[in-house]
């Protein structure tokens, strides 16, 4: 067992509530999106709302194939063209296979970065041109939208630090093409991230992450809440009474 099938490692229930959310997680590297996330599924687990967390690139056995390739640092001839296909697709393949269905049936997703992250990384980070982004984000997300994203946001070195620290303490091996690339580029992709929330602030809202990870839960807590109240048919909550466990080993 890989460590992120310890993140990610999830239980499939049988929906049968009728709240379908879509929740997506950004941020600079180190951002702590992985621990907000497990803290909001074990939130709606409790409240009795149907959920799947999932990443991207990943989510599935092709896209966590694609996922390898992405992020190995010695792919460094990787040019940014190809890195933007493969991304493309694996998010065709996650939405095909995970995402659509899942919601379809009524349950909600916890994704740890989507499209937005293409718009920030190909798109300000390696300075591709955001129409053809946008494009291809439209045909592989099938035109699906998260209801909200979290942006989790501090200053890009902050960030870098703790992700360059976790991968030391985590051993993670073989994940850090991005970590490894220059200030200035993890710069441009923070100052994407708060455009998009600056075009979007409906859907994209930010949270400053130095006000600790309480605090940061607590925010998120409260826009959920929300969010499920307005979704809600007749805002009851319907309760799921039986599930079936269904593991996913990539
Ligand atoms: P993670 O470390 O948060 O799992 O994300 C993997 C890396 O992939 C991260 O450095 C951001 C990058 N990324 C892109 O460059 N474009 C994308 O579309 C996505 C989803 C991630």
């Amino acid at each position: 067992m890989r460590l992120w099938h310890i993140f990610y490692f999830d239980f499939e229930y049988l929906v049968e509530g009728s709240l379908s959310l879509f929740i997506t997680f950004e941020g600079v590297e180190g951002s702590g999106k992985t621990t907000q996330i497990q803290r909001l599924k074990k939130y709606l687990i409790q409240k009795g709302i149907p959920c799947k967390v999932t990443r991207e690139p990943g989510g599935c056995p092709i896209s966590e194939k694609i996922r390898k390739i992405l992020l190995n640092p010695e792919h460094r001839e990787m040019v940014p063209m190809s890195e933007l296909f493969l991304y493309e697709a694996a998010r065709s393949q996650h939405v095909k296979e995970v995402i659509e269905p899942f919601l379809k049936r009524g349950g909600t997703i916890l994704c740890d970065r989507f499209s937005d992250a293409t718009v920030v990384y190909q798109g300000y980070g390696r300075k591709i041109e955001l129409k053809w982004i946008k494009r291809l984000n439209q045909a592989s997300s099938c035109g699906i939208k998260p209801d909200v994203t979290f942006l989790l946001d501090c200053p890009s070195e902050v960030g870098l630090k703790r992700a360059i620290q976790r991968n030391q303490t985590l051993k993670q091996e073989n994940e850090e093409r991005f970590e490894k690339e220059k200030i200035q580029f993890h710069q441009r992709v923070r100052k994407g991230y708060l455009a998009l929330a600056k075009k979007e602030p409906s859907r994209v809202k930010v949270i400053d992450t130095r006000v600790g990870e309480d605090k940061v839960f607590e925010k998120i807590r409260e826009i959920v809440d929300h969010l499920i109240k307005i979704k809600t048919p007749n805002s009851k909550l319907r309760t799921v009474n039986s599930f079936r466990r269904k593991a996913h080993v990539f």
